[in-house]
């Protein structure tokens, strides 16, 4: 695959597909996964403390990641031959906050030729010409690109925010509702608009009968509240 230029896909956008060689072995992207979410996210370079931390903490995570039925896949513009080095360097000697022993089990993407990084916007030149930035795609089980956060090199990611995204696209998903600012698992959700007039009153009857639910705020903001272990029993964790 040759791509020289960089692109910049965007949310909503089919996951654009490469094929490349991994830590576990030969990656068709996204196809490999489909069905299930993929966080694909780079680091700016093997062997470089804030990127140890973070795959330190990813690593300790993967397992509540499977969990939500997904798949994590890293990238850099390092070798595998850097990669395994590395990735054995974290587990048989950092010791970092409560983390030991890391092992990554999810694949890390050889991107020495940066076509995969050019592909995805994760080179971005005012930062770095020669390191990807700290890109982080959020993939439905339709290939679908869902939210994209990027981060500067110098600063390293919130992983429970990571997560939080995570579950909040699940949760839409599943029961059609929109997430208010700072939304977390169990707080009140927004009920989305009925769409006509009729809708709209009937919701704020609903909001005044006594055991009702329903919050209004006014005739456009409403909440109701989905417990946390009524999604986890439909997203499957
Ligand atoms: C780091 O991961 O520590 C790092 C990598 C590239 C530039 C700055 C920091």
């Amino acid at each position: 695959m040759e791509n020289e230029t960089n692109t910049m896909p965007r949310i909503g956008d089919p996951a654009p597909a490469f094929r490349a060689a991994t830590t576990q072995g030969t990656l068709n992207f996204p196809i490999d996964y489909s069905g299930r979410w993929i966080i694909l996210f780079s680091h700016p370079a093997d062997f470089t403390p804030v990127c140890t931390s973070e795959f330190m903490t990813f690593g300790k995570m993967q397992q509540e990641f499977e969990e939500l039925n997904c798949q994590l896949v890293g990238l850099s513009v390092d070798g595998l031959s850097s990669h395994i080095a590395w990735l054995r360097t974290i587990q048989d000697r950092i010791h970092f906050r409560d983390m030991d022993n890391i092992e990554i089990r999810f694949p890390l993407i050889d991107d020495v030729s940066m076509n995969v990084s050019r592909l995805y916007g994760m080179i971005q030149p005012g930062e770095s010409e020669t390191k990807a930035v700290r890109a982080v795609f959020f993939i439905d089980p339709k290939g679908v690109i869902r939210t994209i956060i990027y981060y500067p090199l110098a600063l390293g990611r919130n992983f429970e925010e990571l997560k939080r995204v995570l579950v909040g696209l699940q949760t839409v998903d599943a029961f059609n509702v929109a997430l208010p600012a700072d939304w977390r698992p169990g707080d009140e959700v927004i009920d989305p608009n009925p769409g006509n007039m009729k809708g709209v009153e009937a919701r704020w009857q609903k909001a005044q009968q006594p055991g009702s639910d329903l919050k209004c705020y006014d005739w456009f903001f409403c909440t109701r509240e989905l417990p946390c272990d009524e999604i986890y029993k439909k997203i499957g964790k």
